[in-house]
């Protein structure tokens, strides 16, 4: 292996090209946010992760051909697969899913804009990783006011320590987020870089009046406001999400089932990957169902459906799931296509939906 050592002016270089390009692709983006980006290197936070090639993943280290280039490229960055960790793992790699990464830079300033930090605003993070979002969140609201959670007892003392080496001194602890973290709250924002499908009760009720809630809901990043009833409502960003899942307790991921028949369809897997419409079908989908690609599986009764070319489907258990797609795709033509950004999210700590209302005064809506 070749060691390639940089020297702080490549260093700085890195940090702006990474700074315009986030610039670049960002929907809207205030001036701190970008400054953040500026002041807070990505490089300590990450200096092993993995690339993927073929299923299997290897780990690139500190110094290694490329490590540089991709740290400050506007790409995701995965740390922790299966819950090894990319400078803990052998040359030989791990295979299987990714359980923490540094997002995406471009999509965290997307939702460090929205979540509209200011200095001195109490916040608190769910999903710590490698702890450079916790540090971009210091930047913008002060070290003293930030509390991080991550679930992992090792990712979280090494973010302590990458953050404190960094010159930042939040609150980091180990803890599962779904309970938020109340000793640090109310908090004026909340943040979640792990997806959910509904806001937890404890972020509604450990966010301050008036204050935001940005997290990924579904394959969206949702955007809420607190209000004074205790509820909290808002809207979708534009731009697709896919995070990891928040994983709480000591859920045990269930296999899907083979399926065991098959019919014909006019509609096909690409309908899945078209960002447009994949988050309208989620929302059609029962909150016991997962998605992963172009297979639907109903955890709770076993039914299992998985699209297998443009006009053939799989299926599986005592139910037909690819109806529920073709019936959310005949919808969505037929309220000519909304958007994400068009659909709105009420919360609160029973009840919680989604809802599109059409010009014509038609309403949509779906319970999460
Ligand atoms: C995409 S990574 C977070 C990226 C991080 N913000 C960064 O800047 O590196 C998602 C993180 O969510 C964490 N996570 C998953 N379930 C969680 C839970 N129930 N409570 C707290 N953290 C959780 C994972 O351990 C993982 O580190």
């Amino acid at each position: 292996m070749t060691t390639v050592v940089h020297d702080e002016e490549q260093l700085l270089r890195a940090r702006l090209a990474l700074a315009s390009e986030v610039e670049a692709r960002c929907v809207v983006l205030s001036s701190r946010v970008v400054e953040a980006f500026l002041r807070v290197p990505r490089h300590p936070f990450v200096p092993g992760f993995y690339r993927e090639e073929d299923g299997v993943h290897r780990p690139v280290r500190a110094g290694e051909a490329g490590w540089l280039r991709e740290v400050y490229a506007d790409r995701v960055l995965v740390t922790e697969v299966e819950g090894v960790h990319a400078e803990s793992a052998g040359a030989e790699g791990v295979v299987g899913a990714p359980t923490s990464s540094s997002t995406l830079p471009s999509l965290m300033a997307d939702m460090l804009d929205a979540l509209d930090v200011r200095p001195g605003d109490r916040v608190l993070e769910v999903g710590t990783g490698t702890g450079y979002n916790a540090a971009l969140l210091c930047e913008l609201a002060g070290a003293a006011e930030v509390t991080t959670v991550d679930r992992t007892g090792p990712l979280v003392a090494v973010a302590r320590t990458r953050l404190h080496e960094a010159g930042f001194e939040p609150t980091v602890i180990r803890a599962d987020g779904v309970e938020g973290y109340p000793a640090g709250g109310p908090y004026d924002r909340i943040i979640a870089t792990c997806g959910v499908r509904r806001i937890p009760r404890a972020w509604l009720e450990q966010c301050a009046p008036d204050g935001l809630i940005v997290a990924p809901v579904l394959g969206a990043i949702a955007r809420l406001t607190k209000l004074p009833n205790g509820r909290a409502a808002g809207r979708f960003l534009a731009r697709p999400a896919g995070f990891m899942p928040l994983r709480s307790g000591g859920e045990a991921g269930t296999e899907t089932p083979a399926p065991t028949r098959s019919r014909t369809t006019a509609t096909g897997p690409r309908v899945l990957d078209d960002p447009g419409f994949s988050f309208w079908a989620d929302l059609h989908l029962a909150p016991t169902v997962t998605r992963h690609g172009h297979t639907l599986h109903d955890v709770a009764d076993g039914s299992v459906a998985r699209s297998e070319g443009p006009a053939t489907v799989a299926l599986g258990g005592p139910r037909d799931l690819w109806h529920t797609v073709e019936a959310a795709r005949q919808s969505w033509l037929a309220h000519h296509r909304p958007r994400r950004e068009w659909l709105t999210v009420e919360a609160g700590p029973e009840a919680q939906s989604v809802r599109y209302t059409a010009p014509a005064g038609t309403t949509v809506r779906w319970v999460l």
